[in-house]
Formats: structure tokens, C-alpha cells, sequence
């Protein structure tokens, strides 16, 4: 696995993309409007993120709880990856951004999962920057998932360790997220990337999802530069160290 970063830039950022309901219904639109403005916004910052050097970026597009929203809320946010898949994948892939979809698909249409296919396989060679869509994501889904491809593959029990599992989590190709930003203002995970944010740094805002932009990414990444990243170390060990 990656190493983490350690300087001012975060190679990897998770977002959850939070607030598309109310940015609609502050302006008298049904929510579908939000989500579909949404999309929009997450294309503008894969490109504003790209263009800072971050490597990774992971998005909370649908949890696992989120089927619990009406059916016709549900069936709008499939059609809307559907359509989202084919209007922007070509703007992607010439974008130098690879393209990862985790989440569980087994309950998913053939067309969408056909859909994710071909954008994961088109843009696989491709380096400027991961995006990875968590769509029927659910932190705790991602453990038991992990858990059980690694029963599967017969990982003797004094040999399943951190490092072993987290092999089999669904971002094993990415670093862990340096910087976790969440929108809409609520001061929670709801379950996203709970394995992986272990060291995360957080960092929440009240604006909305289908508001976010380039100023509110750099709020965020000159916040997260001003953080004292200590991964459970005590920041001066070395120069204590010489005094003793
Ligand atoms: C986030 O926006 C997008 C999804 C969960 C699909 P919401 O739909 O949760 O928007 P709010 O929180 O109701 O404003
Ligand atoms: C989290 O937002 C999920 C996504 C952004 C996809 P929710 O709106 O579903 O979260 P809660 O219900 O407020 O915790
Ligand atoms: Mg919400």
C-alpha cells in the first residue's frame, strides 16, 4: 500500500458530498435538482484537485443506508449515475483521471454495473488522478466484505493482521485519505471510509454539496496544512531524546 502523505498537500481526500436536498429546497426545486447539480460540482473539483497535486480522491456519492430514502429518490440518484457515467466519461478519461468505483454492486442494475465496467476499464491506464465513486458504500459493509474474501482465500487466523486485511478492503489501491471533508454542515461519517479515516484529518463546512468549489477546497487544504499530524507519536521524540 502507498505510503501516507506527510507534507503541506494531502495525497489522498475523501468527500462526503453532503446537502444536495437542501440547496434545492432553498430554491422552491425538487431534490433531484441538488443531485444533478451535484454532479456537476464533483467534476469541477476532480479537475481543481487534480490541478493541486492531490492523487486520490474518493466521494460519497450513495451509502448503503440511502436505500432507505422514497423509491423514486433512489431510482432518480441509478438513472442519474447512469446518465452522469455516459455524458462525462469521455471528459474524464481525456482528463488523465482513472476512474473506481467501490461499494457493493451485487444488488445493482446489469446497465449500471456495465456502465462502471467500461469506465473503470477505459480509463484504467490513465494517472493524473484516482476518483473513486463509493456508490452502495458503507464503511461497515467494506469490513465484513474484507473479512470474507479473506475466509475465502483461506488466510490462516495468525496471519490475518492489519496490513493483511486492509489488502482486501475495497480502496487497497490507494493510501489511506490524509483529509476527510464533509459538506452540509452535519459533524458526521454516516458511515463512509471507517477502516481507512483512522488517521484521517477532518475537516467539516456548512456549504452546501452543489456549492462547493475551488475556495472552499483551499479552506479546507490550508486547513488541513496548519494540522499536526501525529499518528499516536509524540511530536519532539527526537530532540528529547537528545537531551537524555
Ligand atoms: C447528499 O445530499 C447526496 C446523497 C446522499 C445521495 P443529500 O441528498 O443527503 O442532501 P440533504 O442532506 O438532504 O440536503
Ligand atoms: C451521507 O449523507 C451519504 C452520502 C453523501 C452519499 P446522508 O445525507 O445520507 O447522511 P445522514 O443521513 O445525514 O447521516
Ligand atoms: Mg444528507
Amino acid at each position: 500500500m502507498p505510503e501516507q502523505a506527510l507534507g503541506s498537500v494531502p495525497r489522498h481526500v475523501a468527500i462526503v458530498m453532503d446537502g444536495n436536498g437542501r440547496w434545492a429546497k432553498k430554491r422552491h426545486m425538487p431534490r433531484f435538482v441538488g443531485h444533478k447539480q451535484g454532479v456537476d460540482t464533483v467534476l469541477k473539483t476532480v479537475r481543481a484537485c487534480a490541478d493541486r497535486g492531490i492523487e486520490y480522491l474518493t466521494v460519497f456519492a450513495f451509502s448503503s443506508e440511502n436505500w432507505k430514502r422514497p423509491h423514486e429518490e433512489v431510482s432518480g440518484l441509478m438513472e442519474l449515475m447512469l446518465v452522469a457515467a455516459s455524458k462525462y466519461l469521455g471528459r474524464l478519461a481525456e482528463d488523465g483521471v482513472r476512474i473506481r468505483i467501490i461499494g457493493d454492486r451485487s444488488h445493482l442494475s446489469d446497465k449500471l454495473r456495465g456502465a462502471w465496467n467500461e469506465a473503470e476499464s477505459r480509463t484504467r491506464h490513465n494517472n493524473r488522478i484516482t476518483l473513486s465513486v463509493a456508490f452502495n458504500y458503507g464503511g461497515r459493509w467494506d469490513i465484513v466484505q474484507a473479512c470474507r474474501q479473506a475466509i475465502r482465500d483461506g488466510v490462516p487466523e495468525h496471519e490475518l493482521d492489519e496490513a493483511r486485511l486492509g489488502r482486501y478492503m475495497a480502496l487497497n489501491y490507494a493510501p489511506d485519505p490524509d483529509l476527510f471533508i464533509r459538506t452540509g454542515g452535519e459533524v458526521r461519517i454516516s458511515n463512509f471510509l471507517l477502516w481507512q479515516t483512522a488517521y484521517a484529518e477532518l475537516f467539516f463546512t456548512p456549504c452546501l454539496w452543489p456549492e462547493f468549489d475551488a475556495t472552499e477546497l483551499d479552506a479546507a487544504l490550508t486547513a488541513y496544512a496548519r494540522r499536526d499530524r501525529r499518528f499516536g507519536m509524540v511530536k519532539d521524540a527526537q530532540s528529547d531524546g537528545a537531551q537524555h
